[in-house]
C-alpha cells in the first residue's frame, strides 16, 4: 500500500502547526527529540487505516458518504451534542458556523488576539470585524473579565478559543452572551475532549468548531474540520452551507461554499477514534513527567509551566511554557542545536498583524498577548514522546541556564 507512507516509518514532521510552512528543519526520530512525530502513533494502526483507506478506493465514494456520517454521531456522542457536521478543515468549520449564525458586513465578532490566524480570518472574509479581547496570562485564553467592556450593539457572536487544549471560562462567556443575545462559537480545534465543569468542549456555545488537521489531538491524514451543535435546525443550515447552500440538487436559496470532508478523511478518522483517551492520557502523563522533572531542576521557578485548571481536563495539544527576560528566541536556538524541536505559537498576536492594520490596533492594545507572543516556547508532547526523550529535553534547558549563569 503505497497510500501509507505518510506517518507510519517513525517520519518526523517539521515542528510547524501548518506542515506546509516549516519553520525548522525535519528531525529524524533517534536523533534529537522531534517537537512531533506522527509515524509513532500511526505506525501501530497502520494495517487498519490501509484497510479502512483500501475500502474507501473500492466503493469509489470519495466525498462525504457513510464515513462521515460515522464520523459526525461518534464525535456528536464524545463531545455530548445531538448533532455534527463534517466539513473540509477547521478553518471552514469556524466559516460556516459564522454563516449559520448569519455573521456579515458590518457585524463585530469578539474573539482573543492570541490565537491562530483562521479563528480572526473567518470573520474578516464575511466582511465581520474581529474585535480582540486580551487575555488571561495564566491560561493563554480569554480574559473574561474584558469582554463586556467591548460588546457593543453590533456585537453578533464571540469565539472563544479553547488555546492548546483547555477549555476557556464558558461559563462566564455564556452568561454575557445571554445577557447580550449574540452567538457563542467555540474554536476547538486544539481541544477535542477537553472538559470543563465536566462538560466536554463543543457542547457549551451553539456551535463548537474542530479541526483534524494531522497535528490535532485527533489528526487526519490530510485537512478536515467539524462543527458541532445542539440546535437540530443549525445543523441542517450547516448541511446546506457545506454543499452550495444546495437543497434539493442544484436549488439554491443561500450561497454556501464547497467545503465536503473526503471520505478518506472520515474513514482515517473512524479509525483513530478510539484511541484518542489513550493518546490523551499519555499527554496529561508527559505533561506531569515536565512539571517534575522540571521541579527537580529547580527550573519551574525559571520558566512558567502551563497550569490545569482544576475543574480542567487538559487535553494537552501543546506543551507551552513562558521564557522570561527576552531569552526566549536564544533558547529555541540553544535547543535546535542540540535537534530538539519547539514552536512558537504564536508570535504576533492577530491584532499586529500587517493584514488586520485597518482595525487600528497598535503595539500595547493588548499587553498580555504580545507579551506571550514574546515569552511562549512549545516543546514536545506528543503522545509517544519517550521519559528518555523528556529528560533530554529538559537537560538540554537546563543546561541553557546554567551556562547563562557562566557555570
Ligand atoms: C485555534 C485554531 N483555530 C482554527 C484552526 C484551523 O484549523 P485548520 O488548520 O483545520 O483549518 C486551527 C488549526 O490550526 C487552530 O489551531
Amino acid at each position: 500500500m503505497q497510500f501509507l507512507s505518510m506517518g507510519v516509518n517513525s517520519m518526523s514532521v517539521a515542528p510547524s502547526q501548518h506542515l506546509a510552512v516549516p519553520s525548522a528543519p525535519t528531525f529524524v526520530a533517534g536523533q534529537g527529540v522531534p517537537l512531533l512525530d506522527m509515524g509513532r502513533g500511526n505506525g501501530p494502526i497502520r494495517d487498519q487505516t490501509a484497510a479502512a483507506i483500501e475500502r474507501v478506493c473500492q466503493s469509489g465514494r470519495f466525498v462525504l458518504g457513510p464515513d462521515c456520517g460515522q464520523l459526525e454521531q461518534s464525535i456528536a456522542a464524545y463531545c455530548q451534542v445531538p448533532h455534527a457536521v463534517g466539513c473540509a478543515s477547521g478553518s471552514d468549520a469556524l466559516l460556516l458556523a459564522l454563516m449559520a449564525c448569519g455573521v456579515g458586513s458590518g457585524d463585530e465578532v469578539l474573539m482573543p488576539s492570541y490565537t491562530f490566524f483562521a479563528t480572526a480570518s473567518a470573520a474578516w472574509r464575511l466582511g465581520a470585524r474581529p474585535v480582540f479581547v486580551d487575555i488571561d496570562p495564566a491560561t493563554f485564553n480569554l480574559d473574561v473579565t474584558q469582554i463586556e467592556a467591548l460588546v457593543t450593539p453590533k456585537t453578533k457572536a464571540i469565539i472563544p478559543v479553547h488555546l492548546f487544549g483547555q477549555c476557556a471560562d464558558m461559563s462566564a462567556v455564556d452568561d454575557i452572551a445571554r445577557r447580550h443575545q449574540f452567538h457563542v462559537i467555540e474554536d476547538a480545534a486544539q481541544a477535542i475532549g477537553a472538559e470543563r465543569g465536566g462538560r466536554r468542549a463543543g457542547s457549551f456555545g451553539h456551535l463548537g468548531c474542530f479541526s483534524f488537521y494531522p497535528t490535532k489531538n485527533l489528526g487526519g491524514f490530510g485537512d478536515g474540520g467539524l462543527v458541532t451543535t445542539a440546535d437540530s435546525e443549525m445543523a441542517e443550515r450547516l448541511r446546506r452551507l457545506r454543499s452550495h447552500g444546495m437543497h434539493p440538487r442544484y436549488y439554491h436559496e443561500v450561497v454556501g461554499v464547497n467545503s465536503r470532508l473526503d471520505t478518506l478523511q472520515a474513514a482515517v478518522l473512524n479509525v483513530k477514534l478510539p484511541y484518542r483517551d489513550a493518546w490523551t492520557a499519555d499527554r496529561q502523563a508527559n505533561a506531569k513527567g515536565y512539571r517534575e522533572l522540571f521541579a527537580a531542576r529547580g527550573l519551574d521557578r525559571v520558566l512558567s509551566l502551563p497550569v490545569a485548571g482544576s475543574n480542567c481536563r487538559h487535553v494537552w495539544n501543546q506543551y507551552v511554557v513562558r521564557v522570561p527576560d527576552g531569552r526566549r528566541d536564544a533558547l529555541r536556538s540553544w535547543l535546535l542545536d542540540r535537534k530538539i524541536g519547539t514552536e512558537i505559537y504564536y508570535p504576533v498576536p492577530l491584532h499586529l498583524q500587517r493584514c488586520f492594520s485597518p482595525l487600528g490596533y497598535g503595539p500595547g492594545s493588548l499587553p498580555q498577548s504580545e507579551r506571550a507572543a514574546g515569552e511562549t516556547l512549545a516543546l514536545p508532547i506528543f503522545p509517544e514522546l519517550t521519559a528518555d526523550e523528556q529528560c533530554t529535553v529538559v537537560e538540554a534547558i537546563a543546561a541553557f541556564f546554567d551556562a547563562a549563569k557562566g557555570r
